[in-house]
């Protein structure tokens, strides 16, 4: 076996996150220990039960799932149920999982995993970073001994997806996303300047509804819904796939290109709140402190997602 790299998925299900949950359990280069619910698609409790749901489904309920924030930091709820629907995962109905979540919280979880294995472990976050700012500010030990982290979140060049300037995931918990940004861990951004060039289309989705199954129903009813909002809210014909282009960077990061830059996000309380922004001039002469996707090859990320969900749902038949 090649020599996989450990994730852990911290993760807010979510079609997108359902689909990099799909993605992880697809590629064998990964071993993925754990997946860590955070509040934003959906709520924490709902959100856990789909991630159960999802493992279930693609025979994979062994991975354990852990419960974190319900909460931001700072900030009021806000879920996403007009992109991801009420239950999460659009117009996909899966059966209510047999399994539990674990007992023990995700920020106690996360310190205790990565301690237990030094420079093992790479977190890959798609939610809101509440359970990633937590667990840092309950062990700051952990940001050297965690091997690196990849982010999807924030927006540089590239309007907002939840306010005119803010993305979603940073706009929901700002301040988790200020003390990530600059706690010194190893961190890879994956803004929506490069997952916007990611669409998942109809052609695609009929691709993989040539294979009857199960995970591509799920597919399909999940994205049905997701390419509706797309559509009515951005004027967008198919669904941007945000989540699986994040895992996907953890094993194949020659789909992008990159910058390091100091790369900071507003706090304030003005329009700018949740906005990342990047000092692409270095005018304040800071170190960079995040390495910054802003290029990437689409096709060569959607071939490999839709040759990923074939072999998989072949595999489970
Ligand atoms: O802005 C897109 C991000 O917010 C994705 O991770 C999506 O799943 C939501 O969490
Ligand atoms: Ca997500």
């Amino acid at each position: 076996m090649m020599n996989q790299k450990r994730i852990i998925l911290d993760t807010d299900p979510g079609i997108d996150d359902s689909l990099a949950i799909l993605l992880a359990l697809a590629s064998p280069e990964i071993s993925l220990d754990a997946l860590s619910v955070v509040h934003g698609n959906s709520s924490t409790a709902q959100g856990a039960i789909n991630a159960l749901s999802v493992l279930e489904l693609a025979q994979a309920s062994h991975i354990p799932v852990y419960r974190g924030c319900q909460l931001p930091l700072v900030q009021p709820s806000l879920l996403a149920p007009e992109t991801h629907g009420e239950q999460g995962i659009g117009y996909a109905k899966l059966p209510a999982p047999q399994t539990q979540p674990q007992a023990q919280k995700a920020s106690d979880f996360l310190i205790e995993k990565i301690m237990s294995a030094p420079g093992e472990i790479t977190l890959a976050a798609v939610g809101p970073l509440t359970n990633i700012a937590l667990a840092i500010r309950q062990e700051p030990r952990i940001v050297e001994n965690i091997k690196e982290v990849f982010i999807m979140g924030g927006a540089l060049r590239h309007e907002g997806n939840t306010t005119p300037l803010a993305e979603f995931n940073t706009y929901v918990d700002p301040h988790a996303a200020h003390i990530v940004f600059h706690s010194g861990i190893p961190i890879t951004l994956t803004p929506l300047d490069v997952t916007y060039q990611c669409v998942f289309l109809q052609e695609d989705l009929n691709r993989l509804l040539k294979i009857q199954s199960p995970i591509t129903k799920f597919i399909a009813d999940a994205t049905r819904f997701y390419m509706e909002f797309h559509d009515v809210y951005q004027k967008i014909d198919g669904c941007v796939i945000n989540d699986p282009l994040t895992l996907a960077l953890t094993f194949m990061p020659e789909i992008c290109e990159y910058q390091n830059l100091y790369v900071d996000v507003d706090i304030s309380t003005g329009v700018g709140l949740g906005k990342t922004f990047a000092d692409f001039y270095n005018y304040n002469k800071k170190a960079p402190n995040i390495k910054v996707a802003l290029g990437v090859r689409p096709r060569v990320f959607m071939e490999l997602f839709l040759e990923r969900m074939e072999k998989l749902a072949k595999s489970l038949l």
